[in-house]
């Protein structure tokens, strides 16, 4: 296809879009003077069914949008825009991928309308803000940032994410599991998962962008552009991706970048064992709460990893540290303080 038809395709299927979110309005207007059911209910949706989010260029003006704004930088540079609470070489996109839009990758458009919800985690029901602050706490490793936390309660950067992802969700009714939320993971394979087949998957169809070693590859400013999987600038225990069965879901929907679906069950399970065998940072409640590592299994990993098991003749789990002086330099669009 040439340049010209892929812009009339983008162009016809932004007008859809729009024209199907128009609809939605109008029957959102119609609902509240009782003239249509919920059944009349349109909810913009792109050509394979999935929710379609507004486009960066219907983001609105004024206040509202200057906060979706900046909630976007954070997602896609939270180590220039959030750097306080910040703790790995990991960005929001890296796993919430086309800056939180893409279906099948945990978009932040499903994630806007099914919160507050009871998380099993933390046994009790989670706002938004909860939720997010998880995933600083986890997938960010906040423990290791220059302040030591997540973002407190209440904090701008929160309110900015929510105003992101509340705008992502545009159209979308609310309290409803929408298709291509979370990873869809495969079912586990007949014959389980190993870590030994997964290292062939992993050099065949990984090592390429990851690196041999999985610690990815930096530009010449130090800017990861092929994020690490392992490694104290990773993802620490505790992350939701560190375990096998959510790895495998993110895998299979998502890598080889630009081959969603190209895996089979099977080699997606292998190379979430081998890419989760290895070691990276501690999971925080570990020496926040004075718990060996066979406690703090015991007691939070009760599902498909290799925490505190033994791996080549030695237990992991305890966590690995970077030396903080090279921590690479935080780049891309740094937002203006407010
Ligand atoms: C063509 C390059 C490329 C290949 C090949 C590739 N990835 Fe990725 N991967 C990326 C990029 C880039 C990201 C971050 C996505 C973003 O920020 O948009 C990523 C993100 C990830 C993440 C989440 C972020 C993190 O660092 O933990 C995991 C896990 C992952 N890839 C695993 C794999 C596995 C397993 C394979 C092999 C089956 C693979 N990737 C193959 C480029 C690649
Ligand atoms: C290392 C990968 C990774 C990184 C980095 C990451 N997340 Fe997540 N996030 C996950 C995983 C895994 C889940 C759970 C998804 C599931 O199991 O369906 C998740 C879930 C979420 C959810 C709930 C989604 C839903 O549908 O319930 C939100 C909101 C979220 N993340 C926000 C963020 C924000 C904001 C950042 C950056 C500050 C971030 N995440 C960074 C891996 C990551």
């Amino acid at each position: 296809m040439g340049t010209a038809e892929v812009t009339a395709e983008a162009d016809e299927a932004a007008a859809l879009m729009r024209s199907a979110r128009e609809a939605l309005l109008d029957t959102a207007a119609r609902m509240r003077t009782d003239e249509a059911g919920l059944a009349d209910l349109a909810i913009p949706t792109d050509a394979k069914g999935d929710f379609a989010p507004p486009l960066e260029s219907e983001i609105p003006d004024g206040p509202y949008g200057e906060s979706i704004r900046r909630g976007r930088e954070i997602f896609l540079n939270p180590g220039s825009n959030a750097a306080e609470y910040v703790g790995n070489s990991m960005a929001c996109a890296n796993c919430h991928l086309d800056a939180g839009r893409r279906a099948d990758a945990a978009p932040m458009w499903a994630a806007a309308v099914s919160y507050p919800a009871w998380r099993g985690k933390n046994e009790m029901i989670n706002t938004m803000e909860d939720r997010i602050r998880g995933c600083f706490t986890y997938s960010m490793n906040a423990a290791a940032s220059p302040a030591g936390t997540p973002p407190p309660s209440g904090d701008a950067i929160y309110k900015d994410l929510e105003a992101y992802f509340h705008w992502l969700a545009t159209g979308a009714p609310n309290g409803v599991e929408l298709p291509g939320a979370g990873y869809p993971v495969p079912e586990k394979p007949e014959a389980g998962y190993d870590r030994t087949r997964g290292a062939e998957v992993f050099e065949a169809k990984c090592a390429v962008c990851h690196g041999d070693d999985g610690q990815g590859q930096q530009d010449q400013t130090g800017r990861y552009v092929f994020p690490p999987l392992w490694g104290p600038d990773s993802y620490n225990w505790g992350a939701g991706m560190h375990r096998v069965n959510t790895a495998a879901g993110f895998i299979f929907a998502n890598m080889p970048l630009g081959q969603p679906f190209s895996l089979t069950p099977q080699e997606a399970w292998d190379v979430a064992a081998y890419i989760n065998s290895h070691e990276r940072p501690a999971d925080p409640r570990q020496p926040q709460q004075g718990l060996s590592v066979a406690e703090a299994d015991e007691k939070y990993h009760n599902h498909p990893g290799y925490y505190g098991d033994e791996v080549d003749g030695e237990v992991i789990g305890a966590g690995v540290t970077g030396d903080p002086t090279l921590t690479p330099a935080a780049t891309g669009t740094v937002i203006p303080q407010r």
